[in-house]
């Protein structure tokens, strides 16, 4: 933390006020879902199907070669956004392009996130229960695809009725082959309002003021550009890779940092304070 102090102001705050005015906005990928395991890594939402038996060995490599020339893009400090962001439109164009050239079936999903390496952060589910059981809101704003994460949210039962999603969803044709993917394109850099705006959940994102935001990328501190009146807002970062060379910038973008922490126990214990169940 760069200011204990404010941090511990906004923290009462939002225990003050209640949970009626508060809400959760939330990144997916390596934020609620875990970065590595054991020395691995862990398979984001695109990987998932990159990595799965439906995609031709040609197609797995192309987007494997995809992804190690945008990550480093992705995540490099020595790079604008305004840099960045052309390059991440043209990396989740050419990426998708891919896809749709694989004839994925909508009915497969379901298999492919099951035989998948996703994981999600340890003790998420005290999370997911307690926000649902408080009648929180919990607004997942991801660049990944939006069909897979809904899945692997299903299928590990914490998909609530709390939950709001705008991500990447695929459109399907009449016989359930993927045909497309629906605007607007969501990309790491571009979670704002340009892209709410388009949505349905903008009017409900915008009646609660006091908001933790979670994200891990520097790009998913705009999530929150939505809400017309802030009050309180408590922006919690989890730093997973190049830690030593992105400390300061994320130090100073979010008021807590998370290096290297694959549980969200820190969120976890926050909530449980505001929620009042914990004195
Ligand atoms: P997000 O976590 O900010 O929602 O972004 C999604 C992540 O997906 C981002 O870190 C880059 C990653 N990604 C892939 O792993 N493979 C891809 O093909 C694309 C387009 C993105
Ligand atoms: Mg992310």
């Amino acid at each position: 933390m760069k200011n204990p102090e404010h941090v511990q102001r906004v923290i009462s705050a939002l225990r003050k006020e209640g949970t009626d005015k508060l809400q959760v906005i939330s990144d997916f990928d390596m934020t609620l879902s875990r970065f590595g395991f054991n020395g691995r890594r862990c398979p984001t939402s695109h990987n998932i199907l990159d990595n799965s038996r439906v995609i031709s060995e040609e197609g797995r490599k192309k987007l494997k070669d995809l992804l190690h020339y945008y990550y480093p893009i992705e995540i490099d400090p020595n790079r604008t956004m305004e840099e960045k962001r052309p390059l991440m439109v043209e990396w989740w164009t050419r990426a998708h392009d891919l896809l749709l050239q694989q004839k994925i079936l909508k009915s497969d999903i379901a298999k492919i996130v099951r035989e998948s390496e996703v994981m999600l952060r340890d003790r998420v589910n005290t999370f997911f229960d307690q926000l649902h059981q408080h009648n929180i809101p919990l607004f997942i704003f991801s660049a990944g695809v939006g069909d897979v994460l809904e899945e692997v949210l299903r299928q590990a039962k914490v998909f609530h009725p709390n939950i709001n999603v705008v991500s990447n969803y695929m459109d399907f044709d009449d016989k359930g082959v993927l045909r497309q993917f629906k605007e607007p394109l969501i990309h790491t850099y571009n979670k704002n309002n340009a892209v709410l705006e388009k949505t349905e959940h903008f009017q409900l994102l915008s009646s609660r003021s006091n908001i933790i935001l979670l994200g891990d990328s520097m790009g998913d501190l705009s999530m929150a550009d939505g809400v017309a009146n802030v009050e309180n807002i408590l922006t919690i970062g989890f730093l997973n890779d190049k830690v030593d060379e992105q400390r300061g910038k994320y130090r100073d973008a979010y008021d807590i940092v998370l290096e290297k922490d694959e549980t969200l126990d820190v969120v976890n214990g926050i909530l449980c304070y505001i929620l009042g169940d914990l004195n």
